[in-house]
C-alpha cells in the first residue's frame, strides 16, 4: 500500500554545500513519523523541501498521488501539507485571534467556510486553552511555548492532512515541551498525520511510530521509534551513552 507521503532519493544543494543526499522516507497515514539528527543533518532542509519552499537537485515527493517538486507553497498548502516552521514565525504585532485567523484565509471563500472555520477555530482553543485565556494579547507578549502553540495551532486552521513540525521543542522549557508533544498525540489521535522534525531524539522517537536518523544529509538508520530508543548506535551518538 502506497504512503501519504513518498519521497524518493531527495536531493538538495546549496550552491557546492549538498544539504540533503538521496533521502527516502514515507510517512503512512494515520502516524506520528520523525527525522531525527543534529545541527546541520539536512532535517529543515528536508521540510523545506517538502514544502516547496527550496528547490530539489533531483528526487520526488508524492503527496497522495500527487507529486509536488513542480507545486509552488501555496498549491502545497492547499493539497494539505502545511508547515508549522522552526522559529514558530507568529506575528508578534497581531493578536492570538488574528494570527489564527490568518491560518484559515486560504480557506475562507463564502459563508459556509466561515461556519467551519469558526467551529474549527473553537477546536484549537479547546486544545490549547492557554490560547484562550490570551485570544486578545498581542502574540509578541506570549511565552516561548505559547507562541509555539500558536504557531501549531494556526497551522491546524489550515486544515492540514499532513501537519509537518521543524524543532517544537527548540529553546522551550521541559515542561513545556512534554505539554506540546502531549497536545501532538492527542491531535494525531484524532486522526492528523505528523512528520516531526527533531534535535530532541529521545523525545521524538517516544512519540513517533517510525524514526528515520539523518547525518550529514543521508539516512543513516530507520526503525520503530521503540527499536531505534534502544538501539546502542542511537544512544551513543544522540543520548550521551
Ligand atoms: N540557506 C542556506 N544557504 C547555505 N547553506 C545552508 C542554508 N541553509 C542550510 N545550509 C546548510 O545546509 C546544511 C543543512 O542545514 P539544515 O537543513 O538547516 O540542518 P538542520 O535543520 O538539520 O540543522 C548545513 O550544512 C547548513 O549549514
Ligand atoms: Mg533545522
Amino acid at each position: 500500500m502506497s504512503s501519504l507521503l513518498e519521497v524518493r532519493d531527495l536531493q538538495v544543494a546549496y550552491g557546492q554545500i549538498e544539504a540533503v543526499q538521496g533521502v527516502d522516507f514515507d510517512v503512512p497515514a494515520g502516524e506520528i513519523r520523525t527525522l531525527v539528527g543534529a545541527n546541520g543533518a539536512g532535517k529543515s532542509t528536508t521540510l523545506l523541501a517538502l514544502s516547496g519552499l527550496v528547490k530539489p537537485k533531483s528526487g520526488s515527493i508524492r503527496f497522495d498521488g500527487v507529486e509536488l517538486t513542480k507545486l509552488k507553497t501555496h498549491q502545497i498548502v492547499e493539497r494539505g501539507l502545511v508547515q508549522v516552521a522552526e522559529g514558530r514565525a507568529i506575528l508578534t504585532t497581531l493578536t492570538v485571534r488574528e494570527n489564527l485567523e490568518l491560518g484559515a484565509y486560504r480557506r475562507n471563500r463564502g459563508r459556509k467556510d466561515r461556519a467551519a472555520i469558526a467551529s474549527d477555530m473553537e477546536r484549537v482553543i479547546a486544545l490549547f486553552p492557554r490560547l484562550h485565556d490570551r485570544i486578545d494579547a498581542l502574540a509578541g507578549n506570549l511565552s516561548g511555548g505559547e507562541q509555539q502553540m500558536l504557531a501549531i495551532g494556526r497551522a491546524l486552521l489550515a486544515k492540514p492532512r499532513l501537519l509537518l513540525l521543524d524543532e517544537p521543542s527548540m529553546g522551550l522549557a521541559p515542561i513545556m515541551v512534554q505539554d506540546i508533544f502531549k497536545k501532538l498525540r492527542e491531535i494525531n489521535l484524532e486522526g492528523l498525520t505528523i512528520f516531526l522534525v527533531e534535535q530532541n531524539v529521545r523525545l521524538a522517537l517516544k512519540i513517533a511510530q517510525h524514526g528515520y536518523v539523518l547525518e550529514n544529509g543521508k539516512i543513516v538508520l530507520d526503525g520503530s521509534g521503540a527499536a531505534l530508543l534502544n538501539d546502542p548506535k542511537v544512544l551513543a551518538a544522540y543520548m550521551g551513552g
